[in-house]
């Protein structure tokens, strides 16, 4: 039988609670669909600065490096937020997508029909619901350049640089377009090329790709419009590709449209197989350990691991089809639950998408 090796990197907060949902479903859809899952535990932000002392340990790299996928729950939380921003939680996040050369992060949005109501936006303006993929930049940009504090003429100062070299830009906005060509076909690119001269030459390297692509319709929008326009009229988008701040921004919002960040996984990938799975949440540390937590975004970003690194299709599209089913029965967690509706358990939620992905 074949057999995957997954190291997972369970994090603080609820990322235990989640991920052992996720694991147990990917279980289920492995003995279904004829495969043998193993698993390797790691350690990465809080609970590996607990552990050792840092936040990124090495053993950590090689555990991942040698897997055939990772799945990651959260990091992070107030027990470390004291602490210099290189030894925090998030630089081992940070870390570890640069380690994996992880640049291509992709975030799907979609509303389900079943959870309409729990979308903050007005039905007509849901209009047909939203079907958005973000394709994020992961690994350059402002959150890997040179930043630093001085103190010219004696007033402290700070600063950040967002730096994209060509190949960075083209790399990711290539992806983004043999993604749109399976979807909708219509790309935009979001920038914001009128300040930025890094936007600019983005946008320059987008618009020269467009010719060998001539099945995806390119657009590019300023980024303070596109977060307009997303809450104005989301179903005009159909895939999004941007840098890496803006797609952490742009991606929480879309989340929001979806009723709640508890539902939205995430995919990093590199140039190879090897890709690295997470919700698109943070670890929530005020609902840790109360069985509380929505597993469904660490549950979906398991799908997209056996899609994208296992190609393992069937059982991807097993695991999307028994949370569908799950959501139109009317289970609901907290966070999707509305007025008069019985909210169950983390775990409760993961035995109904087990018991879906089963029969
Ligand atoms: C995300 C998160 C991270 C990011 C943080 C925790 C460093 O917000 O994955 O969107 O900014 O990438
Ligand atoms: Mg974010």
């Amino acid at each position: 039988m074949k057999t995957y090796t997954i190291t997972v990197l369970a994090g603080d907060g609820i990322g235990p609670e989640i991920t052992r949902e996720a694991r147990r479903v990917l279980d289920a859809a492995a003995r279904k669909h004829g495969f043998d899952l193993r698993y390797r535990d790691a350690l990465l932000g809080g609970c590996a600065i607990d552990a050792v002392g840092e936040p990124l340990p090495a053993e950590t790299v090689s555990a991942c490096k040698s897997a055939d996928a990772v799945l990651l729950g959260a990091v992070g939380g107030p027990k470390w937020d004291a602490l210099p921003s290189g030894e925090r939680p998030e630089k081992g996040l940070l870390g570890i997508r640069a380690a994996l050369g992880l640049f291509a992060n992709l975030r799907p949005a979609i509303v389900y029909p079943a959870l309409r109501s729990a979308s903050p936006l007005k039905d007509d303006i849901l209009g047909d619901g939203l079907n958005l993929l973000v394709v994020r930049e992961l690994t350059g940009g402002i959150y890997f350049g040179q930043r630093g504090r001085d103190n010219t003429g004696g007033v402290p100062a700070a600063y950040d640089t967002e730096r994209y070299s060509a190949d960075e830009i083209e790399r990711i906005v290539r992806v983004a377009f043999s993604l749109a060509a399976k979807r909708g076909k219509r790309l935009c690119s979001v920038d914001k090329a009128n300040v930025l001269e890094s936007s600019r030459l983005w946008r320059e390297i987008a618009t020269g790709l467009a010719k060998e692509y001539p099945e995806v319709a390119l657009s590019h929008m300023y980024v303070d419009n596109a977060a307009m326009q997303l809450v104005r009229d989301p179903g005009q988008f159909d895939t999004i590709v941007t840098s890496n701040m803006f797609g952490d921004i742009l991606s929480d919002e879309a989340s929001q449209i979806t009723g709640s960040i508890g539902m939205l996984p995430s995919a990093s990938l590199s140039s190879g197989s090897l890709g690295l799975y997470e919700p698109i949440h943070g670890s929530a540390p005020d609902l840790a350990g109360k069985d509380c937590a929505n597993p469904v975004a660490a549950i979906l970003s398991a799908a997209m691991l056996l899609r994208y690194s296992l190609g393992e299709d069937a059982a991807a599209g097993a695991i999307e089809k028994a949370v569908d089913t799950v959501l139109e029965t009317g289970l609901r967690t907290h966070d999707i639950a509305m007025a008069g509706d019985r909210a169950i358990g983390t775990r409760a939620m993961g035995d109904a998408i087990l018991h879906a992905v089963t029969v």
